[in-house]
Formats: structure tokens, C-alpha cells, sequence
């Protein structure tokens, strides 16, 4: 099988040394910088925007990865688009013209991807998956870092991969929220191409090992 990669959240990195954590990671490896934006809103928690976006697009070349856990989504995507981010990813539940947003997103050379929370089922996929670079699957309630795994996650991983195949075949899935050394590889398995490590990864001592402990489980699944 292709090797899944890591995408790093720094939402559990020290927000007063982005720079610093960020290029801890980037040497270890990584190609992929998770961005949690949350409102206070849409989410019981409220984390970064517009303005440290740019300036993370300043300091790095990694794929800037922006979950955007916000109300109202369509009205903001123009200015993440703006601010430098590489992939968008608008929550299901949070956007009423969610086709139009996509097309906004893709429009401008930035890939756009749609997340579903634990309680939504895949098929609500079925219409915009055509439309989408990528397909988060969020595998924790969105709003907090550290959240263990819902295990009925991996059904939902396997059905979204089998929409793709029918539809967008080269369409991502990325998984998002409890992934950790010990599932990391039956995550991969069940489909997933990017699974999003925040805790994991920046909750140690030791950001750079974590992520290569990490990854060393899936290059080794996928026979590298
Ligand atoms: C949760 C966020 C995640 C978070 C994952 O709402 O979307 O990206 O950083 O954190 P861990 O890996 O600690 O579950
Ligand atoms: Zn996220």
C-alpha cells in the first residue's frame, strides 16, 4: 500500500514558539503543518486565524494543512485563500453552500477538502466527494486536542474510501483527532492517507522522535 503521512496539528505545540516547533517537525520530516482554527463558536474553543496564518506562510514551505472549524465558513474562505494556505477544510456541518465554497476554494489553486463530524453519516459525501481534493473524516468531537479515538471512525474511513474509489479516485482521506503510535497503522489500514497528530506529536518532550516513531510505523507498513 502507499505510505500514509503524518500531519502534525499544532494546535498542541507551544503557540509562543510556532517557529521553533514547527521547524522541529519540518527536520524530522514532515511535509504537512495541521492548522486548528476554531471561533468560539461553531466550536467550544477558540485558537488562530487570518493574521498568524500569514505569518506561518512566512516561515515555511510545508504544506499549510487549515481545518476550519468556524460558523460560517463561506464568508471567510477568500481570506485563508489570501492568508496562504495550500489545503482547505470546511466542516459539513458549518456551510450552507458548500459546493459553491469548494469551487471558490479550487478556483483559486488552493485544494479544498470537506470534514464530517463523528456523528454524520458518509453519505452525506455522496454529492460534493466529486468536488473535493480531500475528505476529513474527524475521528474526536472538533474543539480540543488530547481526545481519545471513536473507534467507529475506521468503518467510517473504509466506506469513505470505497465513495472515492467509485467517484475520485485520487481523492485524499484524512483522518483527525486520538491518532497515537498504538493505532496509527489500523487508521492507515483502513484507508486513511493523512492522519492528523497534534498531541502525539507536540504533547511530548520531544516533537522531532515522536513524529519519526511515528512515521517509522508507516513506512514500515507500507514495506519501505
Ligand atoms: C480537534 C482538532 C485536531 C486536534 C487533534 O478538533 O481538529 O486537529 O489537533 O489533536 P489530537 O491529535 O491530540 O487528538
Ligand atoms: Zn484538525
Amino acid at each position: 500500500m502507499a505510505k500514509a503521512r503524518i500531519a502534525p496539528s499544532i494546535l498542541s505545540a507551544d503557540f509562543s514558539n510556532l517557529s521553533r516547533d514547527i521547524g522541529l517537525v519540518e527536520d524530522a520530516g514532515a511535509e504537512f503543518i495541521h492548522v486548528d482554527v476554531m471561533d468560539g463558536h461553531f466550536v467550544p474553543n477558540l485558537t488562530i486565524g487570518i493574521p498568524v496564518i500569514k505569518s506561518l506562510r512566512k516561515i515555511t514551505s510545508l504544506t499549510l494543512d487549515v481545518h476550519l472549524m468556524i460558523s460560517n465558513p463561506d464568508a471567510m474562505v477568500s481570506s485563508y485563500i489570501d492568508a496562504g494556505a495550500d489545503i482547505i477544510t470546511v466542516q459539513y456541518e458549518a456551510s450552507c453552500h458548500l459546493h459553491r465554497t469548494l469551487d471558490e476554494i479550487r478556483k483559486n489553486g488552493v485544494k479544498a477538502a470537506r470534514a464530517i463530524n463523528p456523528h454524520a453519516p458518509v453519505h452525506l459525501l455522496e454529492e460534493v466527494a466529486p468536488y473535493c481534493d480531500m475528505i476529513l473524516i474527524m475521528s474526536v468531537n472538533p474543539g480540543f486536542g488530547g481526545q481519545a479515538f471513536i473507534d467507529s471512525s475506521l468503518e467510517k474511513i473504509r466506506k469513505a474510501r470505497r465513495l472515492l474509489n467509485s467517484c475520485n479516485p485520487r481523492g485524499l482521506i484524512e483522518v483527525d483527532g486520538g491518532i497515537k503510535i498504538d493505532n496509527i497503522a489500523e487508521v492507515a489500514d483502513a484507508g486513511a492517507d493523512i492522519l492528523v497528530a497534534g498531541s502525539a506529536v507536540f504533547g511530548g518532550e520531544d516533537p522531532a522522535s515522536e513524529f519519526r516513531r511515528m512515521d517509522s510505523v508507516l513506512l514500515k507498513q507500507a514495506g519501505l
